[in-house]
């Protein structure tokens, strides 16, 4: 990939909050933190405008619960066109996180995430978004 410069005024302030940026993450430079900020609003950017992306959803719940098994299968069942994977990882004795990779449509994968974590037991969702590239 061709790498072009370019030169940019900012307000020390700003230039200070991107060095905290690059210490914080460990960016090996500058350049790096901008290209993840820039990578960053773009993924955001195709989530909010509806296009086809990727992402994970990761679920924590109780696996004693049998109800919460069989619904969320259900909910899998419904949107399978969406998922590409699941992972299954039994944390402890009652404990399972599950990972669930998707590829879609935006706003579909928003509405799966959000019924997949609304279920009764769950303890910790969450819905990972990233972009096909
Ligand atoms: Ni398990």
């Amino acid at each position: 990939m061709q790498v072009k410069r370019f030169g940019v005024s900012i307000e020390n302030e700003s230039l200070e909050e991107l060095d905290r940026l690059v210490l914080k993450q460990s960016f090996p430079n500058r350049s790096q933190a901008i290209r993840y900020l820039i990578k960053k609003y773009s993924v955001e950017d195709e989530w909010d405008d509806n296009k086809e992306v990727a992402g994970a959803i990761v679920l924590v719940y109780d696996h004693h619960k049998k109800e919460l098994q069989n619904k969320s299968t259900d909910v899998q069942h419904n949107y399978h066109h969406l998922i590409l994977s699941v992972q299954h990882v039994h944390l402890d004795h009652h404990n399972c996180l599950e990972t669930i990779a998707v590829k879609g449509n935006a706003n579909e994968l928003i509405s799966l995430a959000n019924k997949l974590i609304a279920i009764k037991g769950i303890k910790h969702g969450e819905l990972v978004m990233t972009a096909k590239k």
